[in-house]
C-alpha cells in the first residue's frame, strides 16, 4: 500500500484566503528556517507533497527513512527516534517542527525539548480528540459540543507530554479527530467491520485539509493555543453505515453491540483563527472518490 500521496493527488494549490493577515497563505514563510515534519507515517507525507508544492523548505523524517522516504529527495531525508537521542541532533538547529505521531513518554519529551524545541523555531503538535474523554462519562442520546475550553483528560499519557510541549515551549497542539482519506477508507473499515452501525458520534476529518491546517498552524497559528480539528459535522456510525449500505451496498459484519455516545467536536476555532475553508466539507463526496480510487483487492 503507498504510502506517499501521487504526485497526480488531488492536494490543490490552495487559494489566498481573505482575511486580516498581512500574509496571505501561499505567502513564503517570512524567514528561511527549516520546516521538519517528524514522522512519516499517514499525516506526514501529506504535509510534506503539499509543503513542497508550496515551496517551503521541507525536510522529512522516519525512524527507518531507507524503507519509508524511498519518494523524498535524499538531501531532504533525517533519520529521527525520539527514543534515540544520538539521532537529535541530526534535526536543523531552530527548525519549526510538525510532530505527527503521540507525544510520550514524558521524559522523553522533556528531554528532547529542551534540548531542541526554542524560539524561534515553531511546533506543531498532532494530538487527539481523545483528549477530552473521560472515565466513567455518562452515556448520552446526544453528547454536548465539545471546543476547546472543555476540561481534558491529564491522566492520559499524551495529553501530558502534549501539555508540557504547549506551556513550556509554546507548541501548538491540534486535536484531531479520526483521519481518513485514500487508504484510510471508513467504507473498508465497515466493510471489515472495524466499526458497526452503533450510535456513537464520530468526528472526521480529510488528511488533505489535516494537512493545509498544519502548515496554516505554523504560519498563523498562536504559540501555546489547542485548537480542534475535525470537519466540524460529527456522525453516528449507523448513520453512516445506512448511507454506506445505501450507495455502495456494503454492510458491516458487526453488530450494534456496544454502548457509547461519542463525542460532538467543534471546529470554529482553527476555522476562524487560522482563515481556512475545508477542502472536504462534504464527508459522502470524499467518499465517492476514495471510493472510486480504491485499488481491487488482489485475488490469488
Ligand atoms: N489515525 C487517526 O485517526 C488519528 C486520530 C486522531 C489523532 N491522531 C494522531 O495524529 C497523528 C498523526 O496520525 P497518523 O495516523 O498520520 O500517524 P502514523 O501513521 O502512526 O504516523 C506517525 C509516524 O511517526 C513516526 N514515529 C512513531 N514513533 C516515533 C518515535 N518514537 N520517534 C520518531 N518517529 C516516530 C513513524 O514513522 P516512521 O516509522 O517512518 O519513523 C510513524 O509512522 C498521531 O499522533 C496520531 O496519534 C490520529
Amino acid at each position: 500500500m503507498p504510502r506517499w500521496p501521487e504526485t497526480r493527488t488531488r492536494i490543490g494549490r490552495s487559494r489566498p484566503q481573505q482575511t486580516d493577515d498581512p500574509f496571505g497563505y501561499d505567502a513564503p514563510m517570512t524567514t528561511a528556517r527549516p520546516l521538519v515534519i517528524l514522522g512519516s507515517g499517514y499525516t506526514g507525507p501529506w504535509i510534506y507533497t503539499l509543503a513542497l508544492q508550496q515551496s517551503l523548505p521541507i525536510l522529512a523524517s522516519s525512524r527507518a527513512p531507507d524503507r519509508h522516504l524511498h519518494d523524498v529527495d535524499p538531501s531532504r531525508r533525517i533519520r529521527f527516534d525520539l527514543g534515540e537521542p544520538s539521532t537529535w541532533s541530526a534535526l536543523p538547529p531552530d527548525a519549526d517542527l510538525i510532530w505527527t505521531f503521540p507525544a510520550t513518554p514524558l521524559e522523553q519529551i522533556q528531554a528532547f525539548a529542551q534540548h531542541r524545541c526554542h524560539p524561534p523555531g515553531r511546533l506543531v503538535v498532532l494530538g487527539s480528540t481523545s483528549a477530552y474523554d473521560k472515565e466513567g462519562a455518562p452515556v448520552d442520546d446526544l453528547p454536548p459540543w465539545i471546543d476547546e475550553a472543555q476540561p481534558i483528560n491529564n491522566k492520559l499519557p499524551r495529553v501530558q507530554g502534549e501539555e508540557y510541549l504547549r506551556t513550556h515551549h509554546g507548541a501548538m497542539i491540534l486535536r484531531v479527530a479520526g483521519i481518513y482519506g485514500p487508504n484510510r477508507n471508513p467504507v473498508e473499515w465497515i466493510r471489515q467491520g472495524r466499526v458497526g452501525p452503533t450510535k456513537k458520534f464520530v468526528n472526521l476529518i480529510h488528511v488533505e485539509d489535516l494537512a493545509h491546517l498544519c502548515l496554516l498552524a505554523l504560519q498563523r497559528g498562536q504559540a501555546g493555543e489547542t485548537y480542534n480539528v475535525s470537519d466540524g459535522h460529527p456522525r453516528r456510525w449507523a448513520d453512516i453505515c445506512a448511507e454506506v449500505s445505501g450507495r455502495w451496498g456494503v454492510v458491516s459484519p458487526r453488530q450494534a453491540d456496544r454502548n457509547e455516545s461519542g463525542k460532538r467536536i467543534r471546529n470554529h476555532k482553527i476555522l476562524t483563527h487560522l482563515g481556512y475553508t475545508l477542502r472536504h466539507p462534504e464527508f459522502y463526496h470524499a467518499l465517492q472518490s476514495i471510493e472510486a480510487d480504491r485499488q481491487p483487492p488482489i485475488r490469488l
